[in-house]
C-alpha cells in the first residue's frame, strides 16, 4: 500500500531539534503530514525559539500538556494523542527519542493499531531507573519501523529480538541539524564578542537530569567540581541553565559565583558556544553527540551513557559527580588530541528516514 499520510509528534527541545530534518524533507517531498506538539516544553526558550530557528510550520494540534508528574504528563499525552489519532487517519506516527511525549504518543498509537516509526531507536544506558530508558524501551518495543542511528543501536535492537526487517541504519538526525547550523556560525572572535562579550577561552556546562539537579547534595557536589576546575584552569564556566535546574539551584540557595548562569539559548547560539568552547561538561544526550561531531572534548557528569560510541571514539569521558573525578576527567580530556571520528552519520539521516517511509510496504 502506498504511504498516504504521516503524523509527526514533538514535545521537548531535543525532539524539535532532532525531528526538524525529517520535517524538512517531508515538506520538500510534498508528503502530507499532521504535526502535533504535546506541549511538554512550552517556555519560549525551550520551544518557540527552535520553531523559529528551524523555520518549522505551526503544529496542527497542540495538546498543551505542560509540566507535572510522570503519570500526569504521560496520561495527558495519551489522552490528547488518542483524540488526535481518532480524528486524523494517518498511516504512521513518527516519534523521536525517549521523552514522556514519546511514551504517551507511542502507547496511544499502538492501542489504536496505528504503526509507529521511532527515530533514534536502539539507544540503551542500561539504567532502568532513568525515565528515558523506560520510555525508549517501550517505544522500541511498540514500533513498526526502528530508525537506528548507529551500528551499535542496530545490534542492540537485533540482540533484543526485534525483527531485522523493521530496523534501518539511518545515522542520527542531530548531525543533519548540526551541520546545517554550523555553516551559519560566524568566525570565533566576532561570534563570541557578540554573543558573550568576550573571546577569552571558556568551558560550557549543561545539566538537567533529575538525578543531578533534583538533589541538593548532588548539585552541590557538581558545583564543588566546577570550583576545582575553575581554580585549576582559570576559565569561566558558562551555564545556559535549564528551567528545572534553575528552579532547584534557587531552591537550594546555591552560590552562582563559580559558574556564569545564562538563560537557555537558541540553537545557533548554543552550537556556536559549544564549537568555540575548550570543553563541555554535560549530562545531556544530544550535547554528547554534538560535541563529538564538532570535535569538542566532552566530560559527562553521569555514571552511564546511552551514547557509548562517544566513549569508544575517545570524544567523551564519564566522570560521575564527585569533584575530584570531574577535575581529573577535565584535565585528561582537555589534553586529548581531537582526532576522533564521528560515529553518528553524514548529515543525511532525515532524507534516509523519509526514503524508507516512501518505500515502506505496510504489508511487510
Ligand atoms: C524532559 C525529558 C528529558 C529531556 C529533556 C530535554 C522526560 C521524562 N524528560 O526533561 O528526557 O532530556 O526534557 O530538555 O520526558 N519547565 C519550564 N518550561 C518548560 C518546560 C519545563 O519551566 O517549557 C520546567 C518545569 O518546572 C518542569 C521542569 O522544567 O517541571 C521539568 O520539565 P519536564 O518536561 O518535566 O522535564 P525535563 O527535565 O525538561
Ligand atoms: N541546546 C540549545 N540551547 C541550550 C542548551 C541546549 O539549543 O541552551 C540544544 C543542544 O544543542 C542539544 C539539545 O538542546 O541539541 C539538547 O537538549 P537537552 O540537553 O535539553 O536534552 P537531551 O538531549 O538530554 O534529551
Amino acid at each position: 500500500m502506498k504511504l498516504m499520510k504521516v503524523m509527526v509528534v514533538v514535545g521537548t527541545r531535543p525532539e524539535i531539534i532532532k525531528m526538524s530534518p525529517v520535517i524538512k524533507v517531508l515538506a520538500q517531498e510534498g508528503i502530507p503530514f499532521i504535526f502535533v506538539h504535546s506541549g511538554q516544553h512550552y517556555s519560549k526558550e525551550l520551544d518557540g525559539i527552535f520553531f523559529q530557528h528551524f523555520n518549522l510550520p505551526k503544529p496542527h494540534y497542540r495538546l498543551n500538556v505542560g509540566s507535572g508528574s510522570h503519570a500526569e504528563q504521560t496520561s495527558r499525552i495519551l489522552l490528547g494523542m488518542e483524540r488526535v489519532l481518532s480524528r486524523e487517519s494517518c498511516d504512521i506516527v513518527l516519534v523521536q527519542g525517549d521523552t514522556n511525549t514519546v511514551l504517551g504518543a507511542s502507547l496511544a498509537a499502538s492501542k489504536l493499531n496505528i504503526p509507529i516509526g521511532h527515530v533514534e531507536a536502539g539507544l540503551r544506558s542500561g539504567d532502568m531507573t532513568m525515565p528515558e530508558e523506560q520510555n525508549r524501551k517501550v517505544a522500541d518495543c511498540l514500533s513498526t519501523l526502528l530508525f537506528a542511528p548507529t551500528p551499535r543501536s542496530v545490534s542492540i535492537l537485533t540482540n533484543e529480538g526485534a525483527d531485522p526487517k523493521k530496523i534501518f541504519l539511518t545515522g542520527n538526525t542531530i548531525v543533519d541539524a548540526l551541520l546545517q547550523c554550523d555553516a551559519k556560525i560566524s568566525p570565533r572572535r566576532g561570534f563570541l564578542k557578540s554573543t558573550i562579550g568576550s573571546d577569552e577561552p571558556y568551558l560550557l556546562l549543561t545539566l538537567h537530569r533529575p538525578t543531578n539537579v533534583d538533589y541538593r547534595s548532588r548539585l552541590q557536589s557538581i558545583m564543588e567540581g566546577m570550583r576545582g576546575i575553575k581554580k585549576q584552569l582559570n576559565m569561566p564556566i558558562l551555564w545556559p541553565i535549564h528551567p528545572r535546574s534553575l528552579k532547584n539551584f534557587e531552591r537550594f540557595g546555591l552560590n552562582s559565583n563559580v559558574v556564569r548562569l545564562i538563560e537557555p539559548i537558541g540553537y545557533l547560539e548554543f552550537i556556536g558556544l559549544l564549537k568555540y568552547s575548550e570543553l563541555v561538561l554535560t549530562d545531556s544526550g544530544g550535547v554528547q553527540e554534538e560535541a563529538c561531531v564538532l570535535k569538542v572534548p566532552c566530560v559527562t557528569l553521569r555514571e552511564n551513557t546511552e551514547r557509548p560510541e562517544t566513549l569508544e571514539v575517545g570524544s567523551n569521558m564519564l566522570a560521575g559527580t564527585e569533584p575530584d573525578r570531574i577535575s581529573n576527567a577535565v584535565v585528561t580530556m582537555i589534553n586529548r588530541p581531537r582526532d576522533w571520528t564521528n560515529p553518528f552519520g553524514d548529515g543525511n539521516a532525515g532524507r534516509r528516514i523519509v526514503n524508507i517511509l516512501l518505500n515502506w510496504n505496510r504489508g511487510d
